[in-house]
């Protein structure tokens, strides 16, 4: 009986860095199509998205699979022309794509600085841009959802410094978004994921500047749950956000995050004489 409020039927949904990797992407253009919608991924790895669409072309779903930087803002351009041409309409946008520079701030150069900021905001402002223009003239609303970290939310340390920043102003971009659209019924929030366990955490605990066991500990004292999230974690979560079950929900951070926010970094999940 409450299928239907997660029923996408009808809908074109766009997911930005959907490639198939194993990463957030994949999961959440998967997880979209099997609720009903037809796809739009798009990846700056081109045989990444085709064999997302391959995958979801199994699914018995429409899909289309474009190569796009998003750091270059004719690709995105062209992007939105090209899903114009092939479904004349866009209902769901999930900007996922987000990169970092593992720096210390004194050290960070001004062009991986601007490097990061553009692939990060100048990309999600843009493809939000894009989408919005044709949710308001489309008239029938929409949904945005960001994919933004507890980094933006909570410093991490450890070299992250403008891969924070950006999702700050990710958060930020989210709550402006939402108030201003709110007018054409165009719903925008925010993912707010601890680690999850993708290639891109993987290759972080291959980094030689870092102890992998140590770092691995360190993150997992720091979710309650006791375990690092799942790629299907974020993806529940945007199924929820885009679908009519959230039909009342904009402006709304959602932390998947084992309960990372939620613990103060003076806190433990242990008491001092199980330790
Ligand atoms: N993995 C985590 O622990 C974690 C935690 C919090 C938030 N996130 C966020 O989730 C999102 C996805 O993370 P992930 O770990 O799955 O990432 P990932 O690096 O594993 O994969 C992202 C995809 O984006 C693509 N990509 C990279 N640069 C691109 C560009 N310039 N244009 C288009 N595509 C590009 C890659 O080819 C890849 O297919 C990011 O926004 C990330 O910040 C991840």
């Amino acid at each position: 009986m409450v299928q239907h409020w997660f029923d996408l039927s009808g809908k074109v949904a766009l997911v930005t860095g959907a490639g198939a990797n194993g990463g957030n992407g994949h999961a959440i253009a998967l997880a979209l199509a099997e609720a009903g919608a037809r796809l739009v991924v798009s990846d700056i790895d081109a045989a990444g998205a085709r064999e997302t669409a391959r995958e979801i072309r199994a699914l018995d779903r429409p899909v289309l699979a474009v190569h796009c930087d998003n750091g270059n803002p004719d690709d995105i351009t062209a992007m939105f022309a090209e899903i114009d041409r092939v479904y004349g309409r866009i209902d769901i946008l999930v900007n996922n794509v987000g990169i970092g520079q593992r720096a210390r701030p004194e050290e960070l150069s001004l062009a991986d600085w601007q490097r990061v900021i553009r692939v990060n905001l100048d990309g999600t402002f843009l493809c939000s841009q894009e989408a919005g223009r044709r949710m308001i003239r489309q008239g029938t609303g929409g949904s945005i959802v960001n994919i933004s970290s507890i980094a933006g939310s909570s410093a991490l340390g450890r070299g992250n410094f403008v891969y924070s920043v950006t999702k700050g102003g990710i958060n930020q971009l989210t709550r402006e978004l939402a108030v201003e659209w709110a007018p054409y019924r165009i719903r925008v929030n925010a993912v707010l994921p601890a680690q999850i366990l993708t290639p891109a955490l993987q290759q972080l605990f291959r980094d030689p500047r870092l102890d992998a066991e140590k770092t691995r500990a360190r993150m997992l004292a720091g979710i309650p749950l006791d375990r690092f999230g799942e790629p299907e974690d974020v993806a529940k979560a945007v199924l929820f956000l885009v679908s009519d079950a959230a039909a009342f929900i904009t402006g709304h951070l959602l932390a998947v995050d084992g309960g990372s926010l939620a613990l103060n970094a003076g806190g433990s999940k242990v008491w001092p004489k199980d330790e």
